[in-house]
């Protein structure tokens, strides 16, 4: 039985009086019930803010970003090392906007992924097509593609107990999510072909969904047998939003 997880990705995205008060709106709003996991990751300059906010309560936090060094002359990266000794269990490696703008390969992707858990973190590896590779019919091969790149570094092994997140990038942000046909059909993708490998692995993955997540669609996402929950942008920064989408995990089907 897989926990349902919701992590919300602040991108950059506010300041401390800002993550002081979402904060204040999560936890405190937050239904006691709820078996959902819940994480924010906020930039790598609030966590420590995030931290003392976040000290004792149910919600984890993560980093957005690695580098795949352990530390040194690496000017303007954050090390895996860092974000946990601020209290970290999750970062975020290969999110299409790293990919894309900061252009960051499949195998640096990779690479940040083993050096994630190296530091003792439980990396959320990103994958999607862009929604050219999907009019042409390549979503599977490039989602395979990116999930070929990890498993060449860590092995099927090293994928025990992450997190991937599916982000289609033509939902990203742009208010069009992928309907629930369309979402589950790629988590099914991912789980099958990594079951191919280990079976107990892949059942044992949360597969979040990610792009556009709302209150009023997440429910019907989640409720897909292979949607774990969801990685949230622009509503994981309103926390009734945010909230309302950690309640959409309710009654759940989870493998
Ligand atoms: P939106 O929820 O704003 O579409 O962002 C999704 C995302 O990129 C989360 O990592």
């Amino acid at each position: 039985m897989r926990r349902p997880m919701v992590a919300g990705n602040w991108k950059m995205n506010g300041t401390r009086s800002d993550a002081g008060s979402l904060l204040d709106g999560v936890v405190g709003g937050l239904d006691a019930s709820l078996t959902c996991e819940v994480v924010v990751c906020p930039p790598s300059i609030l966590i420590p803010v995030v931290a003392e906010k976040l000290a004792g309560t149910s919600v984890s936090w993560g980093g957005q970003n690695l580098d795949t060094h352990d530390g040194g002359a690496y000017t303007g990266e954050i090390s895996g090392g860092m974000l946990k000794d601020f209290g970290s269990t999750y970062v975020i490696v290969g999110h299409s906007e790293r990919r894309s703008i900061y252009g960051e390969s499949d195998d640096l992707v990779a690479e940040k992924f083993q050096q994630a858990q190296k530091t003792g973190l439980i990396p959320i590896l990103c994958v999607g097509e862009l929604l050219e590779e999907r009019e042409r019919g390549q979503t599977e091969s490039v989602v395979g593609r990116q999930l070929d790149a990890v498993l060449a570094v860590v092995g099927i092994a090293g994928l025990k107990d992450t997190v991937i997140a599916y982000e289609p990038v033509w939902a990203i942000g742009t208010g069009k999510t992928a309907s629930a046909d369309q979402a589950q059909e790629v988590h099914k993708f991912i789980r099958t072909k990594l079951a191919d490998k280990d079976a107990n692995i892949a059942n044992g993955l949360r597969i979040l969904y990610g792009g556009s997540v709302k209150p009023d669609n997440a429910a019907e996402l989640f409720a897909n047998e292979d949607v774990d929950g969801g990685l949230i942008g622009g509503a994981s920064l309103k926390a009734q939003d945010f909230l309302g989408i950690c309640n959409a995990t309710k009654n759940q089907d989870l493998g």
